[in-house]
């Protein structure tokens, strides 16, 4: 009888360690004070859990690792990129790839690639990078992602599908000649790690190629997406992982990848696409902004420790113990009446900071806010996703006030046990018994992009 696997438990063991530190409250306090109340400011040796990203977070494996000493570093040519370029055409399928050091640098190609001034960009969901080079490239995002994504209380298995519906109404209004690709993302960040479904995909595919529009994969965290393909869509349980990757990929022209989460390296990325003209293109641009067409801003060594990392990240043992730890926490936390986004997703637990702190208007940052009070309850570090990350209308000037008002707790992959789980509960748990008396953030410095990287702030009276 074949054996039968009885938990999520890791189907690896630990090799290295990194020692962490623990410090006190008032220490926390006083770092707090000094990073301006943003997480992002934080030096990491004051950090005991770091959840504040899965990005470039990861721990390699033994192989990846004696993969960084085959690095072939040849400015030109590197043996290490053609197993990377052959790697990406037989998992993914995608037949050119332009190397890029991470996954911004392939947005920024693909944004000025395709936009034209004045064009929109459906998309199940924005993320903060992947809007504003649309944006600097003369474009406009609109979200058509379904209604549910937006609402943390909404049991949906697939918040990540997109409403066709809201589709085929900016085709209708804006003309397929101003919609150059609709982006589509897979396990999608900003709501929660939520997956798509393939049905979904199929639709999306169909209905933007018969208009004559682009699909761009956001394929960062594909293989979590492909994981509640199987779990959650009928038809798939059976399906190896490998093949659910590969059918997703098979839907859409163009990829760009953060290979900083899915992938299990501390750093690279890439462009991937199907049309020798863009690839022409993009490779003519990486050379501007990242190195020559075989390196794109990596060392040899990297990618040759990315193309081992993308065969792990498929292998169903891995991705199902990666998952496993994330829902392991987020049921933790749910049991005690604490309010996350639902269903979890798979990079992290997303706590829902409008229902955690109702008594703070959005405008004085609720998410932010939580973020503070669990580093200084725990050294704990998680991570806003809310009114800071959505930034201000460039039309209005206005903060968006997003539905979504979350703190990521996020799961590196590989990195932390159940017990340091465990601990990230039970500091939420105390911060939660003392929710009442937490007052709002507001600003002491705003910078003009991506302001929740470097903003500062200071509690208000
Ligand atoms: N797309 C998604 C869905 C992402 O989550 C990220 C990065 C990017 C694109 C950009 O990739 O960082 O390699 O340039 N997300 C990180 C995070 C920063 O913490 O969620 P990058």
């Amino acid at each position: 009888m074949p054996t039968r696997r009885r938990s999520w438990a890791e189907p690896w063991k630990v090799k290295m360690v990194e020692p962490i530190k623990m410090t006190t409250r008032e220490f926390r306090e006083q770092a707090l004070e000094e990073a301006g109340y943003n997480t992002f400011l934080l030096r990491s040796e004051d950090v005991y859990i770091d959840l504040l990203t899965d990005s470039g977070t990861s721990a390699m494996s033994d192989r990846q690792w004696a993969g960084m000493m085959l690095g072939d570093e040849a400015y030109a040519g590197s043996r290490n990129f053609y197993h990377l370029e052959e790697t990406v055409r037989d998992v993914y399928g995608y037949r050119h790839l332009i190397p890029t050091h991470q996954g911004r640098a392939a947005e920024h190609m693909i944004s000025q690639i395709l936009i034209k001034d004045g064009d929109v960009v459906p998309g199940n969901m924005y993320f903060t990078t992947t809007r504003l080079h649309q944006e600097l490239a003369g474009g406009r995002f609109l979200d058509v992602i379904i209604d549910e994504a937006h609402d943390p209380e909404v049991m949906h298995p697939f918040k990540g599908n997109v409403d066709l519906g809201k589709f085929q109404a900016v085709i209708d209004e804006y003309g397929a000649d101003h919609v150059p690709y609709i982006c589509i993302a897979t396990s999608v960040n900003m709501c929660g790690g939520q997956p798509i479904s393939l049905g979904n995909l199929r639709e999306v595919s169909e209905l933007a190629h018969r208009h004559g529009i682009l699909v761009v994969h956001d394929m960062t965290r594909v293989a979590e997406n492909a994981l509640l393909i199987k779990e959650r869509e009928e038809g798939y349980a059976d399906v190896p992982m490998a093949d659910i990757v590969r059918q997703i990929c098979d839907l859409t022209d163009v990829a760009t990848m953060s290979s900083k989460k899915d992938h299990l390296v501390n750093i690279g990325g890439f462009l991937a696409v199907n049309d020798p003209g863009i690839a022409d293109k993009a490779r003519n641009m990486v050379v501007i902004y990242e190195g020559l067409h075989t390196y794109g801003g990596m060392a040899g060594r990297d990618m040759e420790a990315l193309a081992i990392g993308i065969r792990e990240s498929i292998q169903h043992d891995h991705i199902h113990a990666r998952v496993g730890q994330v829902h392991y926490l987020g049921h933790k936390v749910a049991d005690q009446g604490i309010p996350i986004v639902q269903p979890i997703g798979t990079h992290g637990v997303f706590l829902d900071a409008k229902r955690f702190l109702p008594h703070l208007d959005q405008d004085l940052f609720p998410a932010q806010t939580l973020a503070a009070a669990i580093y200084a309850d725990s050294g704990v570090r998680s991570m806003e996703r809310g009114n800071v990350s959505a930034g201000r209308n460039p039309e209005t000037g206005q903060n968006r006030r997003p539905h979504l008002e979350l703190v990521r707790l996020t799961i590196p992959r590989r990195v932390y046990t159940q017990a340091h789980m465990d601990v990230v509960a039970e500091s939420v748990m105390e911060v939660w018994d003392g929710r009442e008396a937490i007052t709002g953030l507001e600003f002491t410095y705003e910078p003009k992009y991506l302001r929740f990287f470097q903003a500062r702030f200071k509690p208000v009276e």
